[in-house]
């Protein structure tokens, strides 16, 4: 028996706003990782979405998936969901179509309209007249890419909640940069998903039993959560929505890192070594 799998873009307005995806012609190879394709959404475009989840850029994982918030940070995303009682009825887009390159290149570019003018195709096509009742975004420049949609929809915005959360990988960043430590930004970042919790489950018509049990301070089981098989395209081994980490940048140096992903099956998927 094979799993559902993600259906894609073959119905309008999807179809007509994947080929009018801009390259790198907006998106300057020197800050987006535009060799490896734009990748565009996860999760429900046939109108059953109640929830959009506004992400940052996809990462390695994504790039090969070829669907947004699939590895890590998907994963506590998918974990916040089935807090508030959704499983299934999101849809997620990202600020940027392609992978941030460089220090600071994602912050150059959060208020570039050519960028903004084709995200907000999206956005209209998922809030506008849609039955999405609340907005959750992850970092600063998602939240600020809302604000432009919001300035350009004032009415569909005024009707809608707008979480506006941390980035879920906001402890690995703030850590690296030498701000803070992994431990204190990861109680950081859950004091302020707790604080939008109720609010959110609030907003949102849960299909499923909400488990607003707050987060911890440090990850526990259960905080992160599978991706659905209905969000992958047609195909992808079940690994590939598994919490394993299968996909890293490797290279000796810059260059090659930015030209190489390392897929690695990981070794609870290794069937043949079972046959
Ligand atoms: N992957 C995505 O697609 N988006 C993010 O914001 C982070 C990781």
């Amino acid at each position: 028996m094979g799993n559902p799998f993600c259906p894609g873009y073959a119905s309008e307005p999807f179809a007509g706003l994947v080929l009018d995806a801009p390259g790198a012609e907006v998106f300057n190879p020197k800050h987006f990782r535009t060799e490896w394709g734009p990748v565009f959404h996860r999760g429900r475009l046939d109108g059953t979405a109640r929830v959009l989840v506004l992400g940052q850029d996809p990462a390695e994982h994504e790039a090969i998936s070829r669907r947004i918030l699939v590895g890590e940070a998907g994963q506590r995303v998918q974990g916040l969901l089935a807090k508030v009682g959704l499983t299934t009825s999101y849809v997620m887009v990202n600020t940027y179509l392609y992978s941030v390159y460089g220090q600071g290149s994602g912050n150059k570019h959060a208020k570039d309209p050519d960028i903004a003018r084709y995200r907000n195709r999206w956005l209209d096509a998922l809030l506008v007249d849609s039955p999405v009742t609340a907005v959750v975004t992850l970092g600063t420049l998602a939240s600020t890419a809302y604000g432009l949609w919001a300035l350009t929809q004032p009415a569909t915005a005024a009707t809608l909640h707008h979480a506006a959360l941390k980035h879920p990988t906001f402890p690995e960043s703030a850590s690296h940069a030498g701000d803070t430590t992994l431990k204190a930004a990861t109680a950081a970042l859950h004091a302020d998903w707790n604080a939008h919790l109720t609010a959110l489950a609030e907003h949102v018509h849960a299909e499923a039993e909400t488990q607003l049990e707050p987060y911890a301070g440090q990850w526990r089981p259960g905080d992160r959560v599978e991706i659905p098989a209905q969000d992958l395209p047609a195909g992808a081994p079940d690994w590939w929505r598994s919490l394993d980490t299968w996909a890293d940048r490797t290279g000796a140096d810059a260059n090659s890192k930015r030209a190489t992903i390392t897929v690695t099956v990981p070794k609870r998927a290794r069937t043949w070594l079972e046959v």
